[in-house]
């Protein structure tokens, strides 16, 4: 072994390089690097011990069945980090390990049905996608959940797995689906029911009283192939359009959104609100009774709402 071979950095690989995820397509696989590992492979996103590494996460595009692959030139010594095992730990049991046969077969077999039933259909570029929604207690939206959640790690920063035995819990996966291939997954979304206080004065005058509920979209991803063709915003808007018309949801919420998560937000609240012509009529400055009432109808957590209205302001003055 030559002196430089010794070197620290020439046996250091970049988790988020050395990572590959691909979705396994009737027509081929898109691959793409995760935007984070931290929370899988620790806060440097570097792996040490290793020349040449490259890790294989493959799912199949209907099930998200798993498959592992984890390749190398050389190790240092047996002491490293082991790779597969570190990411075994945050991936169902049943992943399959190095054999590809094996996993095909696996997928074959299984006969996966997408669960839960579409909630909303739309079209991008001539395709078909459709919304699914469903909750935990389902023995296949457990299994489509568990091999998913993966992703929450890799592309939301300060991500973490929900309780997967809490079935409160709703899930909502967009598929895209062709009328004579099998069908993709192409993103989702997680969204928990919280019970709403209504005041104690209703709630104490009250004889039968009806929960109300305030809506929270905790985990948002759509899948870097597919993103900016508007599949966030379809999602988004679909989510929300549900809990509108829902007279038990009055508020939506959103957990720790991200800055991209924010201006998809943005944008989907604002030409929702200007289809409503929310601001006709109102005159400067603005009463609280007014914003108090408009957060009610629209749902909507007062400090985006103020978002929204300051940015229509500022666009009415330009
Ligand atoms: N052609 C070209 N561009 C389009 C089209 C189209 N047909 N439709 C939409 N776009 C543009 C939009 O104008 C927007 O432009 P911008 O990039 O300049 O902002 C952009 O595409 C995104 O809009 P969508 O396509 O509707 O959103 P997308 O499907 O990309 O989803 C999301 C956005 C969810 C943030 C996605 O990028 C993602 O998953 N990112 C990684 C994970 C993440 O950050 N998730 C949110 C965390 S916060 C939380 O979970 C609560």
């Amino acid at each position: 072994m030559s002196l430089p071979d010794y070197e620290p950095s020439s046996w250091t690989t970049s988790s988020n390089e050395a990572l590959h995820v691909s979705l396994a397509e009737p027509e081929g696989a898109f691959t793409f690097n995760p935007t984070f590992t931290y929370p899988i492979f620790g806060d440097s996103e570097q792996i040490f011990g290793y020349k040449g590494l490259r890790i294989d996460l493959a799912f199949d595009c209907k099930s998200m069945y798993p498959f592992l692959g984890v390749k190398y030139e050389t190790k240092l010594s047996d002491d490293v980090k082991d790779v597969e095992k570190t990411l075994l730990e945050f991936l169902p049991k049943e992943t399959v390990v190095k054999d590809e046969a094996l996993w095909l077969n696996k997928t074959e077999e299984e006969n996966f049905e997408i669960p839960g039933k579409p909630v909303y259909t739309y079209q991008v570029d001539g395709e078909t996608y459709k919304i699914f929604k469903f909750k935990l207690n389902d023995a296949n939206g457990l299994k489509l959940h568990l091999r998913i959640q993966i992703f929450v790690l890799l592309f939301i920063e300060a991500g973490s797995y929900i309780d997967s035995t809490d079935d409160v819990w709703e899930i909502y996966a967009i598929y895209k689906c062709p009328e004579d291939k099998k069908e993709s997954f192409v993103g989702f979304s997680t969204a928990y029911s919280h019970w709403k206080h209504p005041g104690t004065a209703v709630h104490d005058a009250s004889e039968t009283l009806e929960l109300q509920f305030r809506k929270k979209i905790s985990q948002f991803i759509v899948l870097p192939p597919y993103q900016s063709k508007g599949h966030g915003k379809n999602l988004y808007n679909c989510m929300v359009d549900e809990w509108l018309a829902d007279d038990k949801v009055k508020e939506i919420t959103v957990e720790d959104p991200s800055e991209a998560f924010d201006d998809l937000r943005d944008r989907c609240d604002l030409q929702r609100l200007n289809r409503a012509d929310f601001l006709n009529g109102v005159k400067l400055p603005i009463d609280e009774p007014w914003i108090e009432k408009q957060v009610a109808v629209h749902k909507m957590d007062r400090r985006q709402f103020e978002r929204c209205v300051e940015m229509t302001l500022l666009w009415m003055l330009q």
